[in-house]
C-alpha cells in the first residue's frame, strides 16, 4: 500500500473510502448512529460496519489508546482486502498517526512471493489526512521506516529454507549493507577455523551450506553510544542428530529470526539515522543430519576457550551464540549488547507464545527495555536468573554442557549458558531476548498475520531511538 500525508483541505475524494474511528461514547453523537446501529455496528473494539452508499467504513474502538488503534488499523487493513475502492483516507493526529501507520502496514502485510495468484488489496493508496503536514512529518516517515523494516525481518523469517540458506543470508547483509551504507564483513569456513568457532563450526557441519559469520556496521560520525547486536541465524533447525518430532520440525525455518530481526533493526537504524554506532553479527547455520554431523557425547572447545560437552544437539543455538558472542565482544566495546534467538521451547511455555523472554543482569537495562516495548506495541517479560539453576549446566567431563540436567526452567539455562561467554565488563550491557513464541504464528494475533512477526524490530528501534 502507498501511503501518503496530505493535507485535508487539499483532498478530493474520487472512488474513496473514508474510515472513522468511533467510540461507543461517540458513536451516541455520530451522524449515523441509527443506521449504524441499525446493521449491528455497537462501537465496541474492532466492530466493523461499512455504510458503502455513503462510502464510509466505521471501526470500533475502546479507547484511543496506541494498542487500540494499532490493533484496529491492522483489522481494517484485513478487512477491506476485498474492496474495489482505488483508495482509503482516515483523519490523523500528532498522538494517532505512528499506530495508525503500524497497524496499516504490519496488517496489510502478506507473503506472497510463492502462490501463483495472490490476494493483493485493490486498495492502492492510504491518504493520511491532516492539517499541518510539516508538523507530522518526521512522525510520518518513522513510522513507515520501522513498519517496512518489520515486513523486511518478516520476508527473510518467511523464506523457506531452500532458498535461504547462510551463503543467502550473507548475500541479502550485502545487498542491504550496498543500499544503506553499512560497512559489511562475512567470515567463510576458512576463516572461521582461524577465528576458532569451533562450536559454531559443529552445528553446520552436516549440512550441504557452508557455515557464516556476518558483520554488519553502522558507524554516523559523533555516535554517542556503540551498541552491539547478536542474531541466531539458524536457517533451519532439524534438530541435528537429536533429530526434532516431525511436527515440531514445520516451521523450523523460523529459527534464522534473531538474525532477521537483527537485520531489520540495522536497516531501521540506518534509515533513521541514528546518531548512535551499531553493530550486527550474525551466525548463519544449518543444524543438518548426516555422516559428518556433530554428536551427542562430542566436546567443542568454543573460541573462548571454555569446553562443552554436547548433551543434545538440538540445543544449537547457544552454541552458535556463545561463539558469535565472543566474536562480538573481542571486535567492538559496546555501551550495550544484545542478542535476539528463538532459543527455546520452554519460553514459550513459560511466557506463552506472544512474549518475548528477556534477560540478564542488569535491572535498569531489563526496565528500560520493558517501557521501550511497550511503547512500541510488543510483549516482552523478564525472566529471572539465579545460582541454582546456573549449576544445572555443570558437566563431568567438560567445562559447561549445552543443556540442563533438569527438565524445569529451561528459557533461563539457556540464557544462563549464553551468560557464560559473555566477559566480565559487559555483563550489566548484555540482554538476551528469547524470542522463539513472539518471531513466528500460525494464526494470526494483534498486528500480526499468519507466519513471521518481525518481533525485537519494533522495541529494539524505539529503544535505539530513545537513546541519549
Ligand atoms: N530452535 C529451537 C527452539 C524453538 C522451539 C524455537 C520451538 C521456536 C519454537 C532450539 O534450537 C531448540 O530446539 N531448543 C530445544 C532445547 C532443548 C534441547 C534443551 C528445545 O527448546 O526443545
Ligand atoms: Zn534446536
Ligand atoms: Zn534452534
Amino acid at each position: 500500500m502507498n501511503i501518503q500525508l496530505i493535507n485535508k483541505k487539499a483532498y478530493d475524494k474520487k472512488n474513496n473510502l473514508t474510515l472513522k474511528f468511533l467510540t461507543e461514547k461517540k458513536l451516541e453523537k455520530a451522524k449515523f448512529k441509527k443506521t449504524l446501529k441499525k446493521s449491528g455496528f455497537n462501537a465496541k473494539q474492532e466492530s466493523i460496519a461499512t455504510l458503502h452508499g455513503k462510502s464510509l467504513i466505521f471501526c470500533g474502538l475502546a479507547d484511543f489508546s496506541d494498542e487500540n488503534l494499532r490493533t484496529a488499523a491492522a483489522t481494517i487493513a484485513q478487512h477491506i482486502k476485498k474492496y474495489t475502492y482505488k483508495s482509503l483516507s482516515i483523519e490523523v493526529d500528532k498522538e494517532s498517526i505512528t499506530p495508525i501507520i503500524e497497524g496499516f502496514i504490519l496488517g496489510d502485510y502478506e507473503f506472497n512471493n510463492y502462490k501463483s495468484t495472490d490476494k493483493k488489496s485493490k486498495i492502492k493508496d492510504l491518504f493520511l489526512l491532516c492539517d499541518n503536514v510539516k508538523e507530522l512529518s518526521k512522525p510520518f516517515e518513522e513510522a513507515v521506516i520501522v513498519a517496512e523494516a518489520t515486513c523486511f525481518t518478516r520476508d527473510l523469517v518467511n523464506t523457506p529454507p531452500d532458498d535461504l540458506y547462510p551463503e543467502i543470508m550473507a548475500k541479502i547483509a550485502k545487498k542491504l549493507a550496498k543500499e544503506n551504507e553499512l560497512k559489511c564483513n562475512i567470515l567463510g569456513k576458512k576463516e572461521l577455523q582461524k577465528e576458532k568457532c569451533n562450536a559454531l563450526l559443529a552445528v553446520g557441519r552436516a549440512s550441504r551450506h557452508d557455515s557464516k559469520l556476518i558483520h554488519l556496521t553502522y558507524k554516523p560520525k559523533n555516535a554517542k553510544k556503540i551498541i552491539s547486536l547478536v542474531g541466531k541465524g539458524l536457517t533451519y533447525d532439524s534438530g541435528g542428530l537429536s533429530l526434532k518430532p516431525a511436527t515440531s520440525m514445520v516451521t523450523m525455518k523460523m529459527d534464522k529470526a534473531g538474525a532477521c530481526a537483527v537485520l531489520g533493526i540495522m536497516k531501521a537504524v540506518s534509515e533513521l539515522k541514528l546518531d548512535i554506532e551499531v553493530h550486527g553479527f550474525i551466525g548463519a547455520v544449518e543444524n543438518m543430519i548426516g555422516g559428518d554431523a556433530y554428536k551427542p557425547d562430542d566436546v567443542l572447545r568454543s573460541r573462548k576457550g571454555d569446553t562443552i560437552e554436547v548433551r543434545n544437539t538440538d540445543a544449537e543455538g547457544r552454541l552458535v551464540l556463545a561463539d558469535v558472542l565472543d566474536y562480538a565482544q573481542d571486535k567492538t566495546k559496546p555501551d550495550y549488547l544484545f542478542d535476539f534467538a528463538t532459543l527455546t521451547g520452554a519460553c514459550m511455555v513459560a511466557l506463552g507464545q506472544y512474549t518475548t523472554g528477556v534477560m540478564g543482569h542488569s535491572s535498569k537495562l531489563k526496565h528500560d527495555i520493558g517501557k521501550a516495548s511497550r511503547k512500541a506495541g510488543e510483549l516482552t517479560a523478564t525472566l529471572p536468573f539465579n545460582k541454582h539453576l546456573k549449576k544445572q549446566l555443570k558437566s563431568e567431563i567438560a567445562d559447561i554442557c549445552n543443556i540442563s540436567n533438569k527438565p524445569y526452567g529451561g528459557a533461563i539455562t539457556a540464557g544462563l549458558f549464553l551468560d557464560n561467554f559473555i566477559k566480565e565488563e559487559n555483563k550489566e550491557k548484555w540482554l538476551h531476548f528469547d524470542i522463539a513464541g513472539s518471531a513466528y504464528t500460525e494464526s494470526p494475533w494483534d498486528v500480526n498475520v499468519h507466519g513471521a512477526t518481525g518481533a525485537g524490530v519494533r522495541f529494539m528501534t524505539h529503544f535505539l531511538e530513545s537513546i541519549k
